[in-house]
C-alpha cells in the first residue's frame, strides 16, 4: 500500500492510473477509522479497480471551541486497517499542503448548510465543502463514498458535486450500527461506560418517529413530539434537535407525504451524537 503525502503526488498517482484505464474509488476520512469506514472501503473495493483513502483532520471544519486538538488521531492503526482491507493508497497530506499560505477560496452551499448542524456549528459546512472540493479535485475519483450517518453532509456533498461538476459519482452508504442501534462514529470513543449505555436513546427516538409514520401518522409536529418523548426518558441525553424533514431540501415538513428524513443530534456529557433515519411512506394496498 502506497502512502501519498503531497498534493502533487496525489494528482500524479490518479493521472497514471486513469491513463492505464484503472477506475479509482475514493473514501475521504479524518482517520480514527472504525467499522463504518471499513464498510465504505469494502464497497469501494467491490466497485472500483483501485481504492484510495484520505486521512486528513480538516481544521477548517472545526469551530474555535470544538475538539480539533483532541480529535482522535491513530495513523498507525488506520494504516493497518487500510492495508488489511486491500486499500491501494492512503493520502495523508499536511495542513500546510492542503491550505498553503495565501489560500483564500471558500466553498459554501448556503441553503443545505443553513439549518441543523449548520446552526449548531456555524462554519462547519463551509470547511467541509471546501476540503471536499479540494480532495475530489486532487484525487479525481470515478466514485467516492460518504456515510449516511452524516446525512446533511452527504446531501451537501451531492449538491456540491453537481453544482461544480466535480469528478466522479457520489455514493451514500447506509449507516453502520452497534447491536443496540448506536450509529458508529469516531466520537463514540469519548463516551464513558455510563454514557455509552445511554447513547442508543437517539436511535430509539428516531425509530419511534419512523414507527409513527409507518402506522399512519403524517403530522410533522406529532412525529417530532413522539421522538422527543423517547429522548426525555434518558436523563444523560439532551436533545439539540429532532426534526422531520424533506430528504432533499432538509426543510422541516408540516406533513409527511412520500418521504421524510428524521434528523437528530443529542449531547451526552460533552459528546455530540448525530443520527438520522430515512422513511418512505407505505402506499395503500
Ligand atoms: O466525514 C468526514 O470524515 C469529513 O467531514 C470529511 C468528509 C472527510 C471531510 O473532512
Amino acid at each position: 500500500m502506497k502512502t501519498i503525502r503531497t498534493t502533487a503526488a496525489m494528482v500524479d498517482w490518479s493521472r497514471t492510473l486513469h491513463r492505464e484505464g484503472v477506475t479509482i474509488g475514493f473514501v475521504p476520512t479524518m482517520g480514527a477509522l472504525h467499522e463504518g469506514h471499513r464498510a465504505l472501503i469494502r464497497a469501494a473495493r467491490l466497485a472500483c479497480d483501485a481504492v484510495v483513502v484520505s486521512i486528513f483532520v480538516n481544521p477548517t471544519q472545526f469551530g474555535p471551541t470544538e475538539d480539533l486538538s483532541k480529535y482522535p488521531r491513530q495513523l498507525r492503526l488506520d494504516r493497518a486497517l487500510c492495508r488489511k482491507e486491500g486499500v491501494d493508497a492512503i493520502f495523508t497530506p499536511t495542513t500546510a499542503a492542503m491550505y498553503p499560505q495565501g489560500s483564500q477560496t471558500i466553498v459554501t452551499v448556503p441553503s443545505l448548510a443553513r439549518r441543523w448542524e449548520g446552526d449548531a456549528r456555524p462554519h462547519h459546512f463551509q470547511g467541509v465543502a471546501t476540503v471536499v472540493t479540494k480532495l475530489l479535485s486532487l484525487v479525481r475519483p470515478d466514485t467516492s463514498w460518504f456515510g449516511q450517518k452524516d446525512f446533511q453532509q452527504a446531501a451537501l456533498v451531492q449538491q456540491l458535486v453537481k453544482d461544480l461538476n466535480l469528478p466522479g459519482r457520489v455514493v451514500v452508504h447506509p449507516t453502520v450500527r452497534e447491536a443496540d442501534g448506536l450509529a458508529l462514529s469516531s466520537r463514540n470513543v469519548y463516551l464513558s461506560t455510563q454514557q455509552r449505555r445511554a447513547a442508543p436513546v437517539l436511535y430509539r427516538a428516531l425509530h419511534a418517529g419512523a414507527s409513527a409514520i409507518w402506522n399512519g401518522e403524517r403530522r410533522g409536529a406529532d412525529i417530532q413530539r413522539r421522538m422527543a418523548r423517547i429522548l426525555a426518558t434518558e436523563s444523560l441525553a439532551t436533545a439539540e434537535y429532532l426534526a422531520v424533514c424533506d430528504p432533499s431540501t432538509l426543510e422541516p415538513l408540516k406533513t409527511v407525504q412520500r418521504h421524510a428524513v428524521l434528523l437528530g443530534a443529542v449531547r451526552i456529557g460533552t459528546v455530540r451524537l448525530l443520527d438520522n433515519m430515512l422513511v418512505a411512506v407505505r402506499r395503500e394496498p
